[in-house]
């Protein structure tokens, strides 16, 4: 990555954040901020908390209301977008496809036709591990086959799909970060995971551990990995965060289309995170054991060589232990109210 300094005039201008009042998003509007950037929130709280936008402007709008959309990007001219918005569950979108397709997809369309139409043609995107689907082997590099086994997984890859389209038509500058799985907070920040319904593992261990929930629900004991449950790569939100702001600064600097994995590259089953949990808890984690969600694969681990020399990054949370307890941390300071906006 490049190290020139950019220029005020950059610096002054927005940056568009689409889905910036949501877990990662918000997380990386401080980000953003801290490195001299002016994020502008565009979220139409569906999913997202308007506390956690309180510190930025915040626009309330559907990404698929593509003439009010459009009338902002020609307002605000930003110099760049970072796309966060999307319904975000695998077992959301096995029930419900067509909604998952309306706003992941749709609301692409129409946030790339708002963009084109204003001109702005740098975009960095939040994509997902789901777009491999159950892989063939792990650790899982940017070149594996991308074959997702659900929904969810469907409709990010065709929005990089699109962004590539765009790329060879329009000239669209474009960075696709395929995160694993988002975790941890900063407990410094108002914002952190707090997801309704919340289908996470950690938010919901914590949930349980702190009796919030009678228990934490264990879905799948007989994948074929080493102890029978899921095996997942957990990656920090401000990791992540920092990751979003070297992807941008690569948009803005020009001939980009690529996508890249963001991981630590280590796998811990459910079962591990759970003993990881009581450990740095100090407490037990009352679960039940359920039955495997559909579209769920054993086991997802990035390789993320790409990202680090790519962007010249690397993630500083690097054990279960760490993020698990920056996650309580937050956690301990929010009271059990999710209409508490
Ligand atoms: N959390 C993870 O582990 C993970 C992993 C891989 C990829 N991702 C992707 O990262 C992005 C952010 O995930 P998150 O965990 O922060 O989710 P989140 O639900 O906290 O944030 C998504 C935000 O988008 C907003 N939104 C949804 N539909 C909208 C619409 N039609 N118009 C405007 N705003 C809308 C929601 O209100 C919410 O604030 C998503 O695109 C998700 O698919 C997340």
């Amino acid at each position: 990555m490049s190290t020139q300094p950019l220029s005020e005039s950059v610096l002054k201008t927005p940056i568009l954040v689409t889905g910036g009042a949501g877990y990662i998003g918000s997380n990386t509007c401080h980000a953003l901020a801290q490195a001299g950037f002016r994020p502008v929130i565009v979220d139409d709280l569906s999913k997202g908390h308007a506390r956690f936008a309180a510190p930025f402007e915040l626009h309330v709008l559907d990404i698929t209301d593509e003439p009010k959309l459009s009338e902002l990007m020609l307002h605000l001219q930003p110099a760049a977008v970072i796309h966060f918005a999307a319904f975000t569950e695998v077992s959301g979108s096995m029930r419900a496809p067509v909604d998952y397709y309306r706003v992941n997809v749709q609301g692409t369309v129409s946030l790339l036709r708002a963009m084109l139409a204003a001109k702005v043609k740098k975009l960095v995107f939040s994509s997902s591990a789901a777009t491999y689907g159950t892989p063939i082997h792990v650790p899982i590099r940017e070149d594996h086959p991308t074959v997702p086994i659900n929904p969810y997984g469907r409709t990010k890859l065709m929005m990089e799909q699109m962004m590539a389209d765009c790329r060879a038509a329009y000239d669209l500058d474009w960075i696709a970060l395929r995160y694993f799985n988002a975790a941890g907070a900063n407990p410094a920040l108002d914002c952190g995971e707090w997801h309704e319904p919340e289908t996470h593992l950690i938010p919901n261990i914590l949930r349980a551990a702190r009796g919030d929930i009678p228990a934490l629900e264990l879905y799948g004991t007989t994948h074929p990995t080493p102890d029978g449950t899921a095996v997942r790569d957990y990656i920090h939100v401000s990791d992540l965060a920092d990751a979003h702001v070297r992807a941008l600064r690569l948009v803005l600097e020009g001939g980009v289309g690529e996508s890249l994995n963001l991981g630590v590259g280590q796998g811990f089953s459910v079962r591990q995170v759970i003993d990881a949990a009581s450990r740095v808890l100090g407490r037990p984690v009352p679960l039940v054991e359920k039955p495997e969600r559909p579209g769920d694969p054993p086991s997802l681990v990035a390789d993320a060589t790409r990202a680090m020399q790519r962007l010249g990054w690397s993630p500083k949370y690097t054990t279960i232990d760490s993020i698990i307890d920056s996650a309580w941390q937050w956690y301990q300071r929010q009271g059990f109210a999710p209409s508490q906006d």
